[in-house]
């Protein structure tokens, strides 16, 4: 990609360089995703103003595609912001499981500051966006008298509210009913501003509190207005069977289309009939799946020997039923994965595998899991996509289409949100020295036709 004019660059009054187009955007010889050809995409303002194979506007700055795909930016659903990039500050989960994880996480918590966790997740959403996400929903721990999370992440959310649209959801990471403060704790972070409110049924002592809980969530959502969305039968126990709760709590509470369910891996083993029973409930309830392959991939089927379960929500056969399943990369260097780089390619590529959605059509309709499945979650269709009069949200990735994206795995070469380039990459050239001779590799790994 070459810009054959430089995006103008000014600065504020701090002194800091701010992107600046007042003649309009204009991205030349783009191919477009669920587009045939390629085309010039005008951006004015915040909006798309114009697709066509050929825009003549020489008063834009102007951005050479030469091919590349750009598409709606991405959406992460399902993020733990409080905890990323905590590795090194404890000796590592050996055992590798959620559990030990929860234990880690449950002392680390106490000796964060409020400045640790805001300094820790700033530089985790700048990561996030440089790979193209723009929109992220995450949760805030609430278990801490004061609250320190929902404040440090508050002030994250305003921070890089000009780079992203961040929604903080409330999370009793503890349970709701496991010790008598946190049902207090959880109506106190929604009053001081969580935008959802969080469940993990699975986690309270027992199956009746953990019904009992979903019934909390909801009288705090009818009664401050918020979203559901939680941590649901996270376990690869098949008798952790809160979903169906969540479902029929959803249904006869009107809520539909409100509620997100995450995690929800013990789905995995649940036979087929009961599987079915499940289906007609999401489907009754618009229910949003949000798996999390990154994570779960490296949690579940940890006291399985083998064969070993693969414990991932069936991403596969809810989509062909038409349930809303959308992607969250869940964490980054925290006491639950050891890795990440807060990459939604990344989580794609493992759940494309690990659900063998590895046919041509099939790899290039899942990038609907991390681009319109959660704007329908969101509720911002009506505002998303590539198409004229739409947010100029944008990624443009360095390949010529969504099979060849998820081969390279490398960063966008160009974020636009609002309209406007929120992160950027110059070239990469990686060389090969053979027989004395120095190579340097093409771009493209399929010559483009
Ligand atoms: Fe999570």
């Amino acid at each position: 990609m070459q810009a054959r004019v430089l995006v103008s660059m000014v600065k504020d009054k701090r002194g800091c360089y701010i992107s600046s187009y007042p003649l309009g955007l204009l991205i030349k010889g783009a191919r477009l995703r669920n587009w045939e050809g390629m085309y010039d995409v005008l951006i004015e303002n915040s909006t798309i103003s114009e697709i066509s194979p050929e825009i003549k506007n020489s008063d834009s700055d102007i951005i050479e595609a030469r091919g590349r795909i750009l598409m709606p930016s991405f959406t992460d659903m399902h993020f733990h912001l409080d905890s990323a990039l905590t590795q090194g500050l404890f000796s590592g989960n050996k055992s590798g499981t959620l559990l030990e994880g929860i234990e880690i996480w449950s002392q680390l918590k106490r000796r964060l500051t409020t400045e640790d966790i805001f300094n820790r997740a700033s530089r985790a959403v700048k990561f996030i966006v440089s790979n193209g996400t723009t929109r992220l929903r995450t949760h805030a721990d609430v278990s801490d008298p004061e609250l320190r999370t929902l404040k440090a992440l508050k002030l994250v959310k305003e921070e890089f509210k000009d780079i992203i649209d961040i929604q903080i959801t409330a999370f009793p990471q503890d349970g709701i009913f496991t010790n008598k403060n946190n049902s207090e704790l959880l109506e106190k972070a929604v009053e001081e501003g969580a935008d959802n409110i969080g469940i993990i049924p699975h986690n309270e002592f027992t199956r009746e509190d953990g019904i009992r809980s979903i019934d909390f969530a909801f009288d705090l959502a009818k009664k401050y207005g918020r979203n559901i969305d939680g941590h649901v039968d996270e376990t690869d126990d098949e008798q952790s069977r809160f979903l169906e709760v969540l479902a029929a709590k959803t249904i006869r509470e009107g809520y539909q289309g409100k509620v997100a369910a995450g995690h929800v891996t013990a789905m995995h083993s649940y036979g087929g009939s009961y599987m079915q029973k499940i289906i007609g409930m999401l489907k009754l309830g618009r229910i949003t799946i949000v798996a999390n392959p990154l994570v779960n991939i490296h949690l579940q089927g940890r006291y399985d020997s083998y064969p070993k379960r693969r414990g991932i929500a069936r991403i596969k056969q809810l989509l062909a039923e038409g349930i809303n399943v959308t992607l969250g990369h869940d964490c980054i260097m925290d006491p639950w994965y050891p890795m990440g780089k807060g990459d939604m390619l990344q989580a794609l590529f493992m759940a494309v595998h690990l659900e063998q959605m590895t046919g041509i059509d099939e790899i290039k309709k899942s990038f609907d899991l991390i681009t319109s499945n959660p704007a329908i979650a969101l509720g911002v269709s009506s505002s998303y996509g590539i198409q004229k009069g739409r947010l100029a949200d944008l990624v443009l990735l360095d390949a010529k289409d969504e099979v060849e994206a998820l081969a390279k795995l490398l960063p966008p070469l160009l974020v636009i949100k609002s309209g406007r380039i929120v992160a950027r990459r110059n070239e990469l050239i990686t060389s090969i020295l053979h027989k004395s001779r120095e190579e340097e590799l093409p771009k493209d790994i399929i010559e483009t036709p």
